[in-house]
């Protein structure tokens, strides 16, 4: 899957609506009710860093990953923050953290049930003791019901103008949606045009199946609300977030035990 190669170049604009001060914020007050003595924060499918740099202004010491180079160049761009290239399931650092954070849907583009687990042992693997881990996906029950459909979106400033339009095929079989970006760049400037298209696989989750996947992989699951807003989930919530907290060893399942002994050796 071509995924945030191209399209890396202008993620910044196309989501210069998304309020990351406001986001940094809600992050740090949920981080604190939940894990008061929080530190270290590694955050897993960065993208252009924005989470980490504005986490980092308020004290913490923030690590950022992605499997996206084009991203993670982009985020190390102005930064002396740690960056680095890897992909969320297969990952493996010799530090733990206090908080393990994905978030703007980025377990969304774990798509197969094999990948979401390697992803949920990989995350407990690095969380300290009763360290905590938030992300948020697409909410089965909302994309049911506002099926989706053909958007286009407009990014214009004195430089560009940026025209993405977002193509979506619903596979209602596997909980997924494939939405084709095509991208138009106009260069004011110079008048050149790019044309860009990436394929985006994404798949919605309901909220058993995360329960299901928390509770084989070390998790509880202590809140479950849209971010930000704090609105249950409903068929009008399209990303929902869990926070969860990693479970002593004892008392984890064995079928994890054995998992994880697999995952190691
Ligand atoms: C929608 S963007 C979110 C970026 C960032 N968290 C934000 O809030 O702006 C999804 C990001 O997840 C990354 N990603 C998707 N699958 C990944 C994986 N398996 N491992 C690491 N990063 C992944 C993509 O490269 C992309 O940067």
């Amino acid at each position: 899957m071509n995924s945030f190669k191209s399209y890396s170049k202008y993620y910044d604009y196309l989501y210069q609506d998304k309020d990351y001060n406001a986001e940094a914020d809600f992050l740090v007050n949920l981080i604190k009710k939940y894990q008061k003595n929080a530190v270290t924060i590694i955050d897993l499918g960065c993208g252009t860093g924005k989470h980490v740099k504005l986490l980092a202004k308020r004290g913490f010491k923030v690590t950022g990953l992605d499997k996206s180079k084009e991203m993670i160049a982009i985020a190390k761009k102005d930064s002396d923050l740690e960056f680095i290239l890897g992909d969320i399931a297969t990952f493996k650092l010799k530090k733990r953290f206090d908080v393990v954070l994905s978030i703007f849907h980025v377990f969304s583009y774990l798509t197969t049930n094999e990948k979401v687990i390697k992803s949920f042992l990989n995350a407990n693997l690095h969380l300290e003791e009763k360290g905590i881990f938030i992300i948020d996906v697409w909410h089965t029950p909302a994309v049911h019901s506002q099926i989706p459909e053909i958007r286009v979106k407009v990014f214009e400033n004195e430089k560009l103008k940026i025209v993405r339009y977002a193509d979506p095929d619903v596979d209602s079989l596997n909980n997924t949606v494939d939405v084709k970006y095509q991208l138009n760049v106009l260069d004011k400037e110079t008048l050149v045009e790019e044309n860009i298209t990436e394929n985006h696989h994404i798949r919605h989750f309901s909220k058993p199946e995360i329960e299901l996947f928390a509770k084989y992989t070390g998790f509880k699951i202590l809140h479950t609300q849209e971010l930000l807003t704090g609105n249950s989930p409903s068929e009008q919530t399209w990303g929902v977030g869990y926070i969860m907290q990693k479970v002593p060893l004892l008392a984890m399942p064995f079928s994890f035990l054995m998992e994880l002994s697999t995952f190691y050796f």
